[in-house]
């Protein structure tokens, strides 16, 4: 199982395959490349909260054909069994994490496609699943790609461009989303660097971002979290792009814990600082950043690095797994309909609205 786009070399993150799905286990990347099939709807919970798949919208297609796998026990059984089951599965998927929005929106959106069909049963109202599913996922490949034409322009001739976590193809089916504009101008022939923020604690940065920019050829630099602000300093980096797991309707958004600080000081050098958004991660029921449920992880992120401790026993620690930029940081959302820029409030409604969301 191969990626979806010829400019990567990784393997699918997510795949489906005569009804099995199989994940790439991002936890052991980039040392061992393993993918593996999840059988059951406990499975694909523990493959969601444990990261083995990570990233907003990779989540979401994760979490759509995970209550596929949920609900094959079910297709021969009577339809009233199949929605009853239905709605137990996705509440108890909705649970693997919390923030990023991409998961409720596609457990959402796969449960109405259910409740709204006419299928005789629960066969057919299994099909009707698996053909939604499908479409989130192939509707992600043609986001990511929206929103690297879109962002593209930002990425110049002999810039640097700063990144936190991973808001890459990693992240998602497709081409990323904060990496989608670097692809495609590395396609271009665009020279230019990359500085990747290791991102502490998980290290999505060195081992998944640093990674599979390297793998595609692109010029990659890794740093540490408490490096950023240096290269900026040093007038290395010429604009900031990010991932995002949640944005809110006034244009706060959520994203891995460290991207605040970067915000913060992507502002105090002056210099334009982008998030990439694809339509399924703008929740507009979700007033501001304040509302916005920020997962706290183990404590056992923090205190120990590659399953050796690094501090001292029973010291007390916080792991909140993602913090919250306000809108006044960001300079535009890169979607796949365009740039918007503020008022964020009046703008994001007024691109999303409409038609009801995503492509
Ligand atoms: O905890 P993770 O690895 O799921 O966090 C991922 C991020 O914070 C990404 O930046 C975000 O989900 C956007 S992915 C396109």
């Amino acid at each position: 199982m191969v990626s979806s786009s010829p400019l990567l070399t990784l393997p699918a993150t997510i795949a489906w395959k005569e009804d099995a799905l199989y994940l790439l286990d991002q936890t052991r990347l980039p040392h061992e490349s393993v993918v593996e099939r999840v059988r059951t709807v406990e499975e694909v919970w523990r493959g969601i909260h444990e990261l083995r798949v990570r990233g907003a919208p990779a989540i979401g297609v994760a979490g759509a054909y995970g209550l596929c796998v949920a609900m094959q026990p079910a297709r021969d059984g009577s339809r009233e069994a199949f929605y009853a089951a239905l709605e137990q599965h996705a509440a108890y998927l909705d649970t693997a994490r919390p923030t990023a929005v991409n998961l409720s929106w596609a457990l959402r959106r796969m449960t109405q496609a259910a409740q709204r069909s006419d299928a005789v049963d629960a066969e057919a109202l299994y099909q009707v699943m698996v053909a939604e599913a499908s479409k989130i996922h192939q509707e992600d490949q043609a986001i990511c790609k929206g929103i690297g034409v879109h962002g593209l322009p930002l990425i110049t001739p002999g810039s640097g461009v700063l990144t936190h976590c991973n808001a890459g193809a990693l992240a998602t089916t497709g081409l990323g989303t904060a990496t989608a504009p670097l692809y495609l101008a590395h396609q271009n022939g665009v020279a230019f660097r990359v500085f990747a923020d290791e991102t502490r604690p998980l290290l999505q940065g060195a081992r998944l971002t640093a990674f599979e920019l390297q793998q595609a050829g692109l010029d990659v630099t890794l740093i540490t979290d408490g490096m950023a602000a240096s290269m900026m300093a040093q007038g290395l980096v010429d604009v900031v792009i990010v991932g995002t797991d949640r944005v809110a309707a006034n244009g706060d958004f959520a994203n891995k814990i460290g991207t605040l600080g970067v915000a913060v000081a992507a502002r105090y050098f002056n210099l334009p600082f982008y998030v990439a958004c694809p339509s399924s991660t703008l929740d507009l029921q979700t007033a501001r950043g304040a509302d916005i449920v920020i997962e706290e992880r183990s404590d056992g992120e923090v205190t120990h690095l590659g399953g050796r401790s690094i501090a001292p026993p029973d010291i007390k620690v916080r792991n909140p797994a993602f913090d919250v930029t306000p809108n006044e940081l960001v300079t535009g959302f890169i979607t796949e309909r365009g740039i918007v820029r503020a008022p964020f409030g009046k703008n994001l409604a007024a691109l999303f609205v409409s038609d009801g969301g995503a492509l």
